[in-house]
């Protein structure tokens, strides 16, 4: 698990060189929907990592990362699955979608494209996931590309619409001030009875930890940071939020990055599963 929330000033040292294949579940994706023969499949997806690359050296482009099913991979997926697919009024929303991966498999999985919502700061990524999934006449979905901190956007569009939010690797882009903002924005686009679950670098203590791009801080969230997070958030937003489940983990990409400059020993992985509860809200 890494960061690609803002642009690496430097040469990069994210551009893994020596990738033989991708992840399984993305190999036989492309093969099976998007109809990409065996063998044109690594090059393909070297093709556009490299393109995407190019315009933004971050570590989940450079390291593949923008071909993993994270939301498929969390213990809330089936239910969230059954909720999509039984209530066809209930909207999907993917913060920080990247190559709208998540989005693809709801989708394979039975979701309605107009159940389907992306944003991203980064619309070339969105483009650029067409090229590689081959599904621009099958799927198409509304998608954003904002920048989430932009106050001056109009957000009204996205406003208490949302019923399953997701957000891997989102929310720890940023400092601890960040991520309230962020999260209060996330808040503003959830309807009560919502849930939201993800993932993000976290820490066992929690705290503000030199960020990957070596531009400042963001903040790794332990069990109990994560739920003051919330807390300061319902706060802030007049909502109230419940995190239903924590769950952290140190992981072989965690320990395989431990002696990286903004490593600390206690870093792994936070998972998440939050509820915007119905009651005492004063925004309905
Ligand atoms: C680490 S990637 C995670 C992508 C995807 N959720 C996943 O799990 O593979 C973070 C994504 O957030 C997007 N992002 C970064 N800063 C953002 C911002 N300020 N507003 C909206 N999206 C942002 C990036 O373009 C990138 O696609």
């Amino acid at each position: 698990m890494s960061d690609c929330g803002r642009k690496d000033p430097g040469p990069s040292q994210w551009l893994q060189t020596n990738v033989k294949d991708i992840d399984a579940a993305a190999r036989q994706l492309l093969q099976t929907y998007s109809g990409i023969a065996p063998e044109e499949v690594l090059p393909r997806a070297l093709a556009i990592r490299d393109q995407a690359f190019a315009l933004y050296p971050w570590p989940c482009i450079g390291q593949m990362r923008f071909l993993r099913f994270s939301l498929a991979s969390y213990p809330a997926y089936a239910g969230v699955l059954e909720r999509l697919k039984s209530q066809p009024e209930c909207m999907f929303l993917d913060l920080g979608c990247c190559f709208g991966q998540d989005i693809r498999k709801l989708f394979i999985d039975g979701v309605q494209p107009s159940q389907l919502v992306g944003l991203d700061l980064v619309p070339e990524f969105n483009k650029l996931s067409y090229d590689l999934f081959q599904d621009v006449h099958r799927l198409q979905f509304e998608f954003h590309a904002r920048d989430i901190m932009d106050d001056g956007a109009d957000w009204g569009p996205l406003e208490r619409r949302f019923d399953v939010l997701h957000l891997t690797s989102f929310l720890h882009i940023w400092n601890w001030t960040g991520q309230v903002k962020a999260a209060s924005r996330v808040a503003s686009f959830a309807k009560p009875g919502s849930v939201l679950i993800g993932s993000g670098m976290g820490s066992r203590v929690g705290g503000e930890f030199p960020n990957l791009e070596r531009t400042g801080t963001n903040f790794r969230q332990s069990e109990e940071s994560f739920r003051k997070l919330w807390l300061e958030v319902g706060e802030k937003t007049g909502t109230r939020w419940q995190v239903d489940k924590t769950v952290f983990e140190v992981m072989d990409a965690t320990r395989a990055n431990k002696d990286q400059a903004w490593a600390e020993p206690d870093m792994g992985i936070l998972m998440f599963e939050v509820a915007r509860t119905a009651r005492r809200d004063t925004i309905t």
